[in-house]
C-alpha cells in the first residue's frame, strides 16, 4: 500500500512524509515543485534513511497522475498541493480556482479511474469565516472571506458530493488552524519564498536578521493584550493527526469525515514574540503596524471530536515549536553559506 503525497515536497506534505516513513510506511511525492525544492527529498533522505520517490508533475496534469499511480500501486492519497496566499488569491482568484478546485478534480478523477478511493484533504480554518463563537467546533457555519478560502469551501463540498454518490470513497477532510514549527533534525521546515506572509517565519527571519522588524497587526483587537489570537500548532502534532486520520477512515463508517487539527489553545502575537525570545534567547523587535484586511480577533479550535473520534491530541507546546523554528532558520542559514 502507497500512499501518493501531493504536494509532497512542501512545508506540511514534508513532516508528515518525514513522519509516514518513520513508520515503514512507502510514499511517493508528487509535486510541480510550485512553491517548493526538490532538495527536500534529500533531506528527507537523510532523516529517515529511506528511499523517497519524487514525480515532479502538476496535479492538474491527469494522465501523469494516472501514470504514477499505476507505476507506484498508490491506493490513498494525502492532498497537500495547493496555492495558500490569501493576499495572491485576492489579486489572482482564476489561479487559485484553477490550481485549487480544478486541481483537485483532476485528482478525484484519476483516483477514480484507478481505484485509489481513500482520501485525506488539507482544508483550513478559514473555512470558519468571522467566528460566531469560540471554540471553534467542526459544526460552527462555513463561510469564506477571499478566493482561497472559497477554494477550500468549494473543495469540501465537492467532497462531499462524492462521498455521498459513491460510498465506496473514504474520505477525510482535515481542517488545521496554524501550522507551525520543523522536524527535530533542522532539515525541514518552513520556508517561503519572499517576505512571508505568516507570522512563525516572519519572527525567525528577523531573528536572524534577515529582516528588520516584525509588524504586528493592530494591538486594538478584544483580546487579552489587543493583538491577534491563534491557535498554533507543532506541524509534527499535525503530522500524527494525517496517520491516524487516515488509519480511521480505512476501517469505518461513514465515506466522509471531518476533523479539526488544533490544539484548543489560543496565543497572541505578543505572546509568541516573547516565547520566541525567551526560549531562543533572542530579540524580536516589533512595531505595532495598522491591522490586516480580513484578519479576525480570535481563532482557535475545539480539537474535542478528534480526540474522541481519533484518539489524537496534540502533545507538542509552544516551547518545542519556538525551538524548533529557530533550529531550522539556523540549519537553513548554514546550508545557504556552506
Ligand atoms: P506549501 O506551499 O509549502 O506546500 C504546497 C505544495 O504543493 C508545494 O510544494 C507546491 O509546490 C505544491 N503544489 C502547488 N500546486 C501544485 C500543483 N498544481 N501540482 C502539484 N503540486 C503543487 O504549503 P503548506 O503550508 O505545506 O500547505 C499544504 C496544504 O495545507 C495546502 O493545501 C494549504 O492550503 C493547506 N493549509 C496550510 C496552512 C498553513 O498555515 N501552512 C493552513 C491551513 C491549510
Ligand atoms: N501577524 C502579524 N504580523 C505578521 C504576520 C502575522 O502581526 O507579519 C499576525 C496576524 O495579524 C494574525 C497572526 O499573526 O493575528 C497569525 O497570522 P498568520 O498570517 O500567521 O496566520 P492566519 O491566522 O492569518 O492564517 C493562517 C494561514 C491561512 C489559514 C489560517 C487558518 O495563513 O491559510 O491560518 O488555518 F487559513
Amino acid at each position: 500500500m502507497t500512499i501518493m503525497l501531493t504536494g509532497g515536497t512542501g512545508y506540511i506534505g514534508s513532516h508528515v512524509a518525514a513522519t509516514l516513513l518513520s513508520t515503514g510506511q512507502p510514499i511517493v511525492c508528487f509535486d510541480n515543485l510550485a512553491n517548493s525544492d526538490a532538495s527536500v527529498i534529500d533531506r528527507l533522505e537523510a532523516i529517515t534513511g529511506a528511499s523517497v520517490p519524487l514525480v515532479v508533475g502538476d496535479i492538474r496534469d491527469g494522465q501523469a497522475l494516472r501514470q504514477a499511480m499505476t507505476d507506484h500501486a498508490v491506493t490513498a492519497v494525502i492532498h497537500f498541493a495547493g496555492l495558500k496566499a490569501v493576499g495572491e488569491s485576492v489579486a489572482e482568484p482564476m489561479k487559485y480556482y484553477n490550481n485549487n478546485v480544478g486541481g483537485t478534480l483532476s485528482l478525484v478523477e484519476a483516483m477514480a479511474d484507478c481505484g485509489a478511493k481513500t482520501l485525506v484533504f488539507s482544508s483550513s480554518a478559514t473555512v470558519y469565516g468571522q467566528p460566531q463563537y469560540l471554540p471553534l467546533d467542526e459544526d460552527h457555519p462555513t463561510s469564506a472571506t477571499n478566493p482561497y478560502g472559497r477554494t477550500k469551501l468549494m473543495i469540501e463540498e465537492m467532497l462531499a458530493d462524492i462521498a455521498a454518490a459513491d460510498p465506496a470513497w473514504r474520505i477525510a477532510i482535515l481542517r488545521y488552524f496554524n501550522p507551525v514549527g520543523a522536524h527535530d533534525s533542522g532539515l525541514i521546515g518552513e520556508n517561503p519564498n519572499g517576505i512571508p506572509n505568516n507570522l512563525m517565519p516572519f519572527i525567525t527571519r528577523v531573528a536572524a536578521g534577515r529582516l528588520a522588524e516584525l509588524s504586528v497587526f493592530g494591538a486594538d483587537y478584544d483580546t487579552p493584550d489587543g493583538t491577534g489570537v491563534r491557535d498554533y500548532i507543532h506541524v509534527l502534532d499535525l503530522a500524527d493527526g494525517h496517520v491516524v486520520a487516515l488509519d480511521a477512515i480505512g476501517q469505518a463508517e461513514p465515506a466522509l469525515s471531518t476533523w479539526n487539527l488544533g490544539t484548543g489553545q489560543g496565543y497572541s502575537v505578543l505572546d509568541m514574540v516573547k516565547a520566541f525570545e525567551r526560549v531562543n534567547g533572542v530579540s524580536i523587535p516589533y512595531r505595532i503596524a495598522p491591522r490586516r484586511d480580513g484578519d479576525v480577533a480570535s481563532c482557535y479550535a475545539s480539537p474535542e471530536r478528534a480526540a474522541r473520534e481519533l484518539g489524537w491530541t496534540a502533545s507538542r507546546d509552544l516551547d518545542a515549536m519556538c525551538a524548533s523554528s529557530w533550529r531550522f532558520e539556523q540549519t537553513l542559514a548554514m546550508r545557504n553559506s556552506a
